[in-house]
Order: C-alpha cells, then sequence, then structure tokens
C-alpha cells in the first residue's frame, strides 16, 4: 500500500526532501540545509534535458549512476522517461530508492547495485541520457568512470562535480625539449577516514578536476560538444561561483 510506504519514507530523515504522493515531503538532513542545491541541479537538468529534447522525454531512456536514493531518477520518470535505470554502489541506497520507487508508484525506475567501475557497458548498452551528478570527486579513478558514462551514452551526458582551481602553463616533460601544454588539473582529497559516509567514496582517496580538466577530458574521450551548463542567479552557492559545476557532453 502506498499509504504504508509513505508512512515508512515519512519516519526518517533523508538526504532529500521528496514531495510524496500525499502532498508530504521526506525530512532532510539538518532541516532541509542542503535541499538548495538539490533543487538548483533539479532546475539546470531539466532546463538542459528540455533544450536538447524538448516534449520527446516520452521516448527516452536514462542511466542515473550514482542515484544515492534515486532523487535525479524519480524527477526524470516524473518528467516522462519510459525507462531509468538507478545504479549505486551501496546496497542502502538501493533499497532507499526502491522504497521511494515504489511509495511514487513510478516502475519504470529499475535498480541496480554497482560499483560505477564495474559495470559491463556492452551488456547494459547505451540510454538516450546518461546521469554522472555528484560522483566523479568521490573516485580514485575519474577518468575511468567517466569513460564508462560515455559508452552508455547514446545522445547526453551530464556530469556534476566539485571542482578545484585550475593550474596551467608549460611543463619540461622530461626534458626542455620535450615542452607540453597542462590541459588541467586534479586535487587530491582524503575521504580514507568517511568511507562509512552514505555520500563518501568507497575507497577514500579522491581526484577532484578542475573544469578545464573535465571539459578536456569528455572531448578527449569522445563527447563531440561540452557545454559548462549556466546557473541560475539565485542557485547554490557552490555552483553559482564555480566551486562546483554541471556539464553537459553531448554525442550528436
Ligand atoms: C555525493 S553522493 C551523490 C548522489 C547523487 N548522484 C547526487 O548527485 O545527489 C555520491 C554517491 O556516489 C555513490 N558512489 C560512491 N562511489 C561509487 C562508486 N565507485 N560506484 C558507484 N557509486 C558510488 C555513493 O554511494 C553515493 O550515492
Amino acid at each position: 500500500m502506498s499509504s504504508d510506504l509513505e508512512a515508512r519514507a515519512l519516519a526518517r530523515p533523508w538526504f532529500y526532501p521528496f514531495r510524496l504522493r500525499s502532498g508530504a515531503t521526506t525530512p532532510s538532513y539538518d532541516g532541509g540545509w542542503l535541499d538548495g542545491i538539490h533543487h538548483t541541479r533539479s532546475a539546470m537538468l531539466a532546463t538542459a534535458l528540455r533544450a536538447r529534447f524538448g516534449d520527446t522525454f516520452g521516448q527516452l531512456d536514462a542511466v542515473d549512476l550514482a542515484c544515492h536514493q534515486g532523487w535525479f531518477s524519480v524527477q526524470l520518470a516524473q518528467l516522462g522517461f519510459r525507462d531509468v535505470l538507478a545504479v549505486d554502489a551501496r546496497a542502502e541506497h538501493i533499497a532507499d530508492a526502491t522504497l521511494i520507487r515504489d511509495a511514487l508508484g513510478l516502475a519504470q525506475v529499475r535498480l541496480l547495485q554497482s560499483d560505477v567501475h564495474a559495470i559491463d557497458s556492452e551488456a547494459l548498452g547505451k540510454f538516450d541520457v546518461c546521469l554522472c551528478l555528484g560522483l566523479i570527486y568521490h573516485l580514485e579513478n575519474p577518468v575511468g568512470a567517466l569513460r564508462v558514462a560515455r559508452a552508455l551514452t547514446r545522445h547526453v551526458c551530464v556530469v556534476e562535480t566539485q571542482v578545484v582551481p585550475n593550474l596551467g602553463g608549460m611543463v619540461d616533460y622530461g626534458s626542455y625539449k620535450f615542452v607540453r601544454p597542462l590541459k588541467g588539473s586534479f586535487g587530491i582529497i582524503d575521504e580514507t577516514d568517511d568511507t562509512h559516509g552514505p555520500e563518501a567514496s568507497t575507497t577514500g582517496i579522491c581526484l577532484v578536476p578542475s573544469t578545464e580538466a573535465l571539459c578536456w577530458i569528455m572531448r578527449k574521450i569522445g563527447f563531440a560538444r561540452v557545454e559548462v551548463l549556466p546557473v541560475p542567479a539565485d542557485g547554490y552557492e557552490q555552483l553559482v561561483h564555480g566551486k562546483r559545476v554541471m556539464v553537459a557532453g553531448y554525442v550528436d
């Protein structure tokens, strides 16, 4: 029964403020302190998808890498996507996303527990839209994860990440005779004491790209066009100030 599922959902705090069928909203962490980042990203994603696909969402499928409790997956389903595969490494998130999916009656959302690096992209095939939100800055192999995302993308991949300041300039690459330009940079963040955390890395060593690095890598691994998405002026401060970015990679 949907009302029993709602009662279970409403009895505890969530990472996201899910609006349920009754109109009630799940209580979110710290009295909703983080809700702004979720709402800003939802608005940016919907704007980018409407610009690319118009009102054809009913013909589209999507994969949501690192879906957590399914915030973006259920929103794609609510926009009308015909099939959404939500993937996360953590079993507890898959269980939570299943509860929310069922409470909202969104049968087109499927769940899969998998590390992003363990995904067999040949077996899963391609999806019109691939989401890779809030993930790559928790990884020690962000380029590998982006390659998985590219392999899963038929039309558009949206990547959202924390970024670090860029380091540019020229490098004597073995000798002054072999000078190479830096294409971007990564910062190392230590999450080794936080791997138990529900939003954290599973391995603890995290490579965070600069915006320049992310865009260069996305072009290099096969996105024909890469665009840093515009942020609403009243959006979440990290996105407004370029400390996080949402980037769309277009295959066609
Ligand atoms: C900061 S949360 C972001 C969740 C959601 N995509 C969002 O943007 O709100 C990071 C998520 O990445 C997942 N995660 C961490 N390492 C992963 C990995 N190697 N493979 C798949 N998921 C991973 C975590 O379990 C968590 O759900």
